[in-house]
């Protein structure tokens, strides 16, 4: 599998915080069935800075770490951009780093306030389009408003952004009403790909291998690789040999 939304990365957000944790998170993934991560901490300007040039630098010393730990997991890098008028301005002076590319357009991994979807949310994304930037928007499955009403994620879909579901929320990590909504916008065929968003060994541990046996039940093994593996390695420009 290829998980597209970690926070392994250590000491620069709400994730792993120490170079320990790090590599226990990659352990962990590891032993999930993942091959291939991205890492994608925060960038939140104001509570989270981070910057492309100084990032790049961190993946390669973890990419070092894991090699000299022989733990056989495929990093990249890309980030979790948090929605605000200063992300903006760093996309624009380059110092966000994407996941990849498909079709000519770069892949942004999009966060939105737990709460709300702000008033200016479709300007913001229109903006990033018209930039070549498509966001993959994270958890939409976890925010209040679209848990209140699914059908709120219709105007950013009909834009062209992407939804990433996390894959704890399937299997009722984050509650309920969370798994529902994450399973109504999958059963909508609105959903392209499955992440764990892992910050911890705790309850925010990497957890695809359980969402992806849930989703085989639900959906069948085709359906399920296209969230779990093809559309991530895709992203990434990967070709991957079959049971990858
Ligand atoms: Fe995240």
């Amino acid at each position: 599998m290829i998980d597209l939304h970690t926070h392994f990365l250590h000491g620069i957000d709400d994730g792993a915080q120490t170079l320990e944790e790090s590599l226990g998170l990659a352990r962990a993934s590891v032993a999930d069935g993942v091959t291939v991560c991205a890492m994608t901490p925060h960038i939140h300007p104001g509570r989270f800075e981070n910057f492309k040039s100084r990032l790049s630098l961190q993946v390669e010393a973890f990419r070092a770490a894991l090699k000299h730990h022989n733990i056989p997991l495929r990093i990249t890098l890309g980030a979790e951009v948090r929605l605000s008028i200063e992300s903006l301005e760093q996309v624009l002076s380059g110092e966000v780093p994407f996941l990849g590319r498909v079709g000519g357009c770069h892949i942004m991994l999009l966060e939105f306030p737990h709460q709300t979807l702000p008033l200016g949310s479709m300007q913001f994304i229109n903006k990033l389009l018209s930039l070549n930037i498509r966001p993959l928007i994270a958890h939409p499955e976890r925010n209040k408003a679209v848990m209140a009403d699914p059908r709120r994620v219709q105007p950013f879909l009909d834009a062209g952004c992407w939804l990433q579901v996390t894959a704890g929320a399937i299997v009722g990590d984050f509650g309920e009403t969370a798994k529902k909504v994450a399973l109504q916008l999958m059963d909508n065929d609105q959903v392209h790909l499955i992440a764990s968003d892992a910050h911890n060994l705790g309850a925010r541990a990497p957890s695809m291998g359980l969402a992806r046996t849930a989703l085989t039940k639900r959906y069948g093994a085709a359906a399920t690789q296209l969230l779990v593996r093809d559309r991530a390695a895709s992203i990434l420009g990967l070709t991957l040999k079959p049971g990858v």
